[in-house]
């Protein structure tokens, strides 16, 4: 669009009583990402240029968090809250260094969209004074109403001060609002609080602008972008939207997903074309899937990396640091942590895999377990490409076995196994010829006295 510059400023000072939580409002998290970080996402996909963090409640927490979503922020807090106008005046300082477009959102509308933001900016580019992001809704009760006066907003009323004709109104206020970084200070100094609630409404500086003869306009946008959030059932109908609107873009992106209702993915969820995921898979964060890798039903997957045409599951558990190179395979109730599977190994059923590399096209017998952990330190191991673990192994940590090594089935090994080596490390069989039968009939004769 432009090179205008852009102050976002967040609004995030409330409690959120009715979250019932300890956790600020706007840290309750959708797909796994805190709801003001969305908020972030979309000011930076807007252009937003610098970002102004307004705090209050569990300052400390957000201080905190911000770190990672928002770490060049400047964060300003509002002691007390009296209001959205109020609120933004916390950036003071900030919105004084001169912008030409001020954004401001909320931190609990975690749907709003980087378009509708741009949106508002371009009205202001297009010569606006102030810009507001309005929404219709069937069910106007509880938000600030647009006035228009002649086809052009006049004002916006909170629905405590609203005429019984003005409730009627379904163009209601999204609470995202575009100002000229220009006017932004001389509009918010004019703000009273003579209002039902005694509150300094950033509403008013509608009617403000208006009679400071500035233009004043509202955009449009769908219902998701002004979902605020107050409990924890409308962040279960957010988390939906999200989920359903993610669904959709993989899925036009070159995702298959069988029964895409059934699979939830994470914010930052990286799936190349030409994969295929069945049903009932859940992302954790940090998943990254490469082109033509298969995903079965029930799969539970976590800072993983599947390389090209891997295949994993059905119920395959990968936690944080699993790398399966191109066309590993990791089966049925197998679980992979902190471990390389590379090119074309087979981790096909009901193994532990943690803190290890298994070489190339290695063959991981079902129920093998690398005993990584002796309750105090964790420990590595190294399987040789071309190994070949024999089922129901155990391979005690720090360990090595070499390339192309044979590890019998049923084996717990505790010494390092060199290359193209057979290694035993069981009891030998004892086989006693006639010995059952016997057995049985001595237990049966005592039986019958
Ligand atoms: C606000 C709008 C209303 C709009 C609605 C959309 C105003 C006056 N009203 O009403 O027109 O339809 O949002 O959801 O702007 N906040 C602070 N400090 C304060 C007050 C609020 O940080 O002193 C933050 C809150 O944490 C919240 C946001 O600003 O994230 C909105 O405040 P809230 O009190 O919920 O406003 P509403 O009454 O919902
Ligand atoms: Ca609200």
């Amino acid at each position: 669009m432009t090179e205008r510059s852009c102050l976002s400023i967040v609004l995030a000072a409330g409690e959120g009583t009715r979250m019932k939580s300890a956790t600020p409002k706007v840290l309750h998290q959708v797909a796994g990402l805190p709801m003001v970080a969305h908020v972030v996402k979309a000011a930076q996909g807007a252009g937003g240029g610098d970002l102004a963090l307004v705090i209050g409640f569990g300052a400390d927490a957000l201080r905190a968090a911000a770190q990672s979503f928002a770490p060049k922020a400047d964060i300003f807090v509002q002691e007390q809250r009296l209001g959205t106008a109020h609120a933004v005046l916390s950036a003071r300082e900030a919105i004084a260094r001169g912008y030409d477009d001020i954004l401001v959102m909320f931190g609990d509308t975690p749907l709003v969209e980087a378009d509708a933001l741009s949106a508002a900016r371009e009205g202001l580019a297009q010569g606006a004074g102030v810009v507001v992001m309005g929404f219709r809704t069937e069910n106007p009760s509880g938000y600030g109403r647009l006035i228009e006066k002649d086809g052009a907003l006049a004002a916006i009323r909170e629905d405590k001060d609203c005429s019984e004709a003005e409730k009627r109104i379904t163009l209601c206020n999204s609470g995202l609002m575009a100002i000229s970084g220009k006017h932004a200070l001389a509009l918010l100094d004019q703000v009273g609080n003579d209002n039902a609630k005694g509150e300094y409404y950033l509403t008013d500086i509608v009617a403000l602008a208006r009679k400071a003869g500035l233009k004043v306009v509202a955009t449009e946008a769908s219902f998701e972008n002004a979902l605020g959030i107050n409990n924890r059932a409308e962040l279960a109908a957010a988390e939906a939207i999200w989920q359903a609107r993610t669904r959709r873009a993989m899925m036009l992106s070159g995702v298959t997903l069988i029964a895409p209702e059934t699979v939830f993915f994470s914010h930052d969820t990286e799936i190349a074309p030409e994969t295929i995921i069945e049903p009932n898979v859940y992302f954790g964060p940090g998943v990254k899937i490469e082109a033509g890798a298969k995903i079965h039903a029930f799969c539970h997957l976590e800072g993983a990396t599947i390389g090209p045409k891997a295949d994993v599951g059905p119920f395959a558990r990968l936690r944080p640091g699993a790398d399966l190179r191109e066309k590993a395979k990791v089966g049925n109730f197998c679980e992979v942590k902190k471990a390389t599977v590379e090119e074309g190994a087979k981790v096909n059923h009901l193994t532990y895999i943690g803190d290890a590399r298994v070489g190339a096209g290695a063959n991981i017998g079902a129920g093998t377990i690398t005993c990584n952990y002796d309750g105090y330190s964790k420990f590595f191991t190294d399987i040789g490409a071309g190994a070949f673990i024999g089922s129901n192994s155990s391979l005690v940590a720090p360990i090595s076995i070499g390339e192309r090594a044979y590890v019998a089935s049923g084996s717990v090994i505790t010494e390092n196994v060199p290359d193209d080596s057979l290694a035993f490390g069981r009891a030998r069989q004892k086989t006693l010829p006639e010995r059952a039968r016997q057995l049985r009939e001595m237990r049966a004769s005592a039986a019958k006295k």
